[in-house]
């Protein structure tokens, strides 16, 4: 399985989305593969806002040497599903996407938390240290239930 996880600038929610994923799966010893992107071209090779990779940190996941990059048409043969934070990340994706069929391999990231009260992942830029903690445990969920969703 190969999981594309997409937000805007790549530096914030799919940074962490991958981080707290690939913790996952090694510690389950899934034959997984993860990678993130941004639908914007803002901060392309920077690291994870301090931020976020402060936030994980206090959960014990370093994304360190996770680096920015913009999502590319190939991502959409290269990967099997492409989870999108947020709803305008999703429409973006889908114009990009070079059928319909590949079109459908984009969906968003909290449609594998149906209990959870947002539908998406609120970007944390522009505000304080919390709202990085609030997408660290929305994404935690989400996670937990894409591996249980993917593998029945
Ligand atoms: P992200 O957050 O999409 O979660 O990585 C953002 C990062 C940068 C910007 C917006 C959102 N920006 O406008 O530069």
């Amino acid at each position: 399985m190969k999981i594309l996880l997409v937000c805007l600038g790549n530096i914030c929610r799919s940074p962490m989305a991958e981080g707290i994923l690939r913790d996952m799966i090694r510690k389950q010893g899934l034959d997984w593969r993860t990678d993130s992107a941004g639908t914007g071209d803002y901060h392309v090779g920077e690291q994870p806002d301090r931020r976020a990779m402060k936030a994980m940190q206090d959960h014990g996941i370093d994304i360190s040497d996770l680096r920015a990059r913009q999502l590319h048409v190939s991502d959409f043969e290269e990967f099997d599903l492409l989870l999108a934070m947020d709803a305008n990340n999703l429409q973006n994706m889908r114009r990009l996407a070079p059928s319909k069929d590949h079109a459908m391999k984009a969906r968003l990231m909290m449609d594998h938390a149906p209990d959870h009260a947002l539908r998406e992942v609120p970007d944390p830029y522009f505000g304080g240290d919390e709202g990085f903690e609030e997408v660290y445990q929305m994404l935690t969920i989400a996670c937990t239930n894409l591996i249980v969703d993917v593998n029945g």
